[in-house]
């Protein structure tokens, strides 16, 4: 059984592995039905469990689906109605609970320390579903999206960030090292990626280009990532990082300096870092990247049993 925490710790080819194993999956479902099950059928009589600290809309019906379609189940549990949100009961016990009815774990929630503290006492695999430094099977699952549309490996294009240093920017810069691709982040001075996660690049070799200004971010780039200014729990003062952040809105003249064929993905939901006409355009792929979600996280779930091929 295997963790899928954060990229960053995970083996550059067990992530072309889950790629690949999700691209097979994809084309054997055409013409199926949402719920019919994959042919092999390889997680038959297998239970995930999913908790959510935090609100979901696609990560809870991407697993839900990406389980069933391999032939188990899954059940949600809301963190405040277990004993450990009113401090009844340990962590410890719980996580043993956990590993003795069910045979995964999917967690969404708003402390990396109580991620790895699971991870310390389950004896099933633990899955990453958004914590506050990582989204890891989001960018996994973008990487799929960013190939299949560009019909070439990632590490032949140019990928561009325009927004806050998040959790979802932190797995990008991950995968960035990961799958060797070029990526340019434009965000205002004081809201740059933390230095332990730069020093983590150039300990492998790598390097990002952090921009002040979205327009030359986005020069000869191929695709357009953004993600909301306010993250879940943002704790920051709205007015004034409303401000910060008033030049790196994504909108048709920006998306016009990069390259043609440019694409915009965004991972939802949206705010108003991106206008209605990019968002909603020719060049937006936002529908196609959600609903890859599904056929990565049915990979990465095998993964994690020990059953990629
Ligand atoms: N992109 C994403 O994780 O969406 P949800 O917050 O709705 O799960
Ligand atoms: N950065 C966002 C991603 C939501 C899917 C957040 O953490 O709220």
């Amino acid at each position: 059984m295997k963790h899928f925490i954060n990229l960053k710790d995970i083996s550059s080819a067990d992530l072309r592995k889950i790629i690949l194993d999700a691209k097979k999956r994809k084309k054997k479902r055409k013409n199926y039905n949402t719920l019919d099950l994959d042919k092999d059928n390889p997680l038959k009589g297998k239970l995930l469990v999913q908790m959510f600290e935090k609100a979901s809309l696609r990560t809870r019906l991407s697993f839900y689906l990406a389980i069933k379609q391999l032939g188990g189940g899954t059940t949600t549990l809301r963190a405040n109605e277990l004993h450990l949100g009113k401090g009844g009961e340990s962590l410890a016990d719980i996580a043993k609970i956990l590993s003795t009815y069910g045979d995964g774990f999917m967690l969404r929630t708003d402390s990396d320390e109580k991620m790895e503290e699971f991870s310390k006492h389950l004896t099933i695999p633990i899955i990453n579903g958004l914590s506050p430094s990582s989204h890891p099977t989001q960018v996994l699952s973008d990487i799929f999206t960013v190939e299949e549309i560009k019909k070439k490996p990632i590490s032949k294009l140019n990928i561009c960030w325009i927004g806050d240093s998040n959790n979802v920017l932190n797995s990008l810069i991950a995968a960035s090292v990961k799958f060797s691709f070029k990526l340019n982040i434009a965000c205002p001075k004081n809201y740059k990626p933390k230095k332990s996660i730069l020093d983590w690049v150039k300990k492998n070799k790598r390097k990002i280009n952090i921009f002040n200004d979205a327009k030359k971010a986005v020069k000869n780039t191929d695709v357009i990532f953004s993600d909301k200014v306010f993250s879940l729990n943002d704790k920051m003062n709205k007015a004034k990082k409303i401000k910060d952040f008033k030049n790196f809105k994504i909108n048709s003249k920006l998306m016009s300096l990069a390259k043609k064929d440019a694409v915009f993905l965004h991972c939802l939901p949206r705010g108003s870092e991106v206008t209605d006409d990019v968002f909603l355009g020719k060049q937006s792929k936002v529908w196609q990247q959600a609903l890859n979600r599904v056929y990565v996280q049915k990979s990465i779930l095998l993964y994690c049993f020990g059953k990629l091929r």
